[in-house]
C-alpha cells in the first residue's frame, strides 16, 4: 500500500485533469478564505496600523541587512521550529502535525499533477512521502486532539466536547485518516470500501479548505507575520509599545512553585 501512488490507480475511473482541478479549487477556497477573514476581522489592518505606530517609538532605524537577518533569524529559529510551544509534547505534536501536514500537500499536488507525464509518477518515494505525512498527521494531531488541547488537559473538559475552535484540527486529521483508508481499502481491493473513503477524503477536504474563514487554519499565516513584527519591534527598540522589563528581581512568592502553570 505504502509504495502505490492512489492517485494513479484512481486515474484509471477519474481523469487526472479533474483532479488538478480539485487542487485548484482548494488552493482557490484557501486564498479567498484568508482574505475574506483578513477583510472582516480586520486583523490585518490592526497589525499595521499597530506596526506603524511602534515605528514611532523606535530607538533606531534598522538597515536592510539588519531587517533581513532577524527575518532569517525568526525564520530559521522560531517559525520552522514552532519555538514559541516550548520544548514539551505540545511542540513535538504541533512539528509531527506541520510537517506531517507539509508533505502530504506537496506530495499530493506532485503525484497529482504528473500523472500524465509517463516517468515521474512512477517514482516510488511520493506515494511513500504521502502515506509517511499523512500518518505523521494523524499522530500529531490525535495526540493534540484527546491530550494536549487546553480544554483537555487544563480546563478538564471531556476530550469528545466539539467546538467551533476544534474545526481545523479536526478537518486535517480526519482529512489524512480518509486518505490512509481510501489508500488502504484501494490497494487491497475493495472497491466499495475505497470508493467509500475516496469520497469522504474529497468531502474532508472541502470542509478543511472551505472552512478557512471559521476555523485556526490561517494561523499558519498570521502566526509568522506576528513572530517576524515582534522580533523587528525588539531590534529597533519599539518593543511595541511596551515597557522594558523591570531589572528587579521576581518577587511572586512561594506559591507560583507549587503547581506548574497551565490553566489558562
Ligand atoms: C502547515 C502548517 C501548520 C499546520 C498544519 C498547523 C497545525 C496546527 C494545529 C492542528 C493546531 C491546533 C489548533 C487548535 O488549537 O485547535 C495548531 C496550533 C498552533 N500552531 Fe500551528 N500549524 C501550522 C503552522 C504553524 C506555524 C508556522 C506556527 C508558528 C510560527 C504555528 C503555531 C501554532 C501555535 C502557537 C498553536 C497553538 C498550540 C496550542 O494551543 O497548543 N503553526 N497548529
Amino acid at each position: 500500500m505504502i509504495t502505490a501512488n492512489p492517485f494513479s490507480l484512481l486515474s484509471v475511473y477519474i481523469p487526472s485533469i479533474f483532479m488538478q482541478l480539485f487542487v485548484i479549487l482548494m488552493v482557490i477556497l484557501l486564498l479567498a478564505g484568508t482574505i475574506f477573514d483578513m477583510i472582516n476581522k480586520k486583523n490585518v489592518k490592526y497589525f499595521f496600523e499597530n506596526a506603524k505606530k511602534a515605528k514611532k517609538q523606535a530607538k533606531k532605524e534598522l538597515s536592510s541587512s539588519e531587517r533581513a537577518s532577524v527575518v532569517l533569524k525568526t525564520v530559521t529559529h522560531e517559525i520552522l521550529t514552532t519555538s514559541e510551544l516550548g520544548k514539551g509534547k505540545r511542540r513535538i505534536a504541533h512539528l509531527l502535525g506541520m510537517y506531517g501536514t507539509i508533505i502530504f500537500w506537496i506530495t499530493s499536488i506532485i503525484m497529482i499533477f504528473s500523472l500524465s507525464k509517463t516517468n515521474s509518477s512512477n517514482l516510488t518515494i511520493y506515494p511513500i512521502l504521502w502515506h509517511i505525512g499523512a500518518l505523521m498527521t494523524c499522530l500529531g494531531g490525535y495526540w493534540f486532539w484527546f491530550f494536549l488541547r487546553v480544554d483537555v488537559s487544563s480546563e478538564a473538559h471531556p476530550w469528545y466536547r466539539i467546538v467551533q475552535a476544534d474545526l481545523f484540527v479536526l478537518s486535517l486529521v480526519i482529512t489524512s485518516t480518509f486518505a490512509l483508508l481510501w489508500s488502504f481499502f484501494q490497494s487491497s481491493e475493495l472497491v466499495l470500501l475505497g470508493n467509500l473513503f475516496f469520497v469522504l477524503f474529497c468531502l474532508a477536504n472541502i470542509i478543511l479548505f472551505g472552512g478557512v474563514y471559521w476555523s485556526k487554519f490561517a494561523h499558519m499565516f498570521y502566526k509568522p507575520g506576528a513572530a517576524i513584527q515582534r522580533n523587528l519591534a525588539e531590534a529597533d527598540g519599539s518593543r511595541d509599545n511596551l515597557p522594558e522589563p523591570s531589572d528587579q528581581p521576581k518577587q511572586f512568592g512561594l506559591g507560583i512553585k507549587r503547581e506548574a502553570p497551565k490553566h489558562y
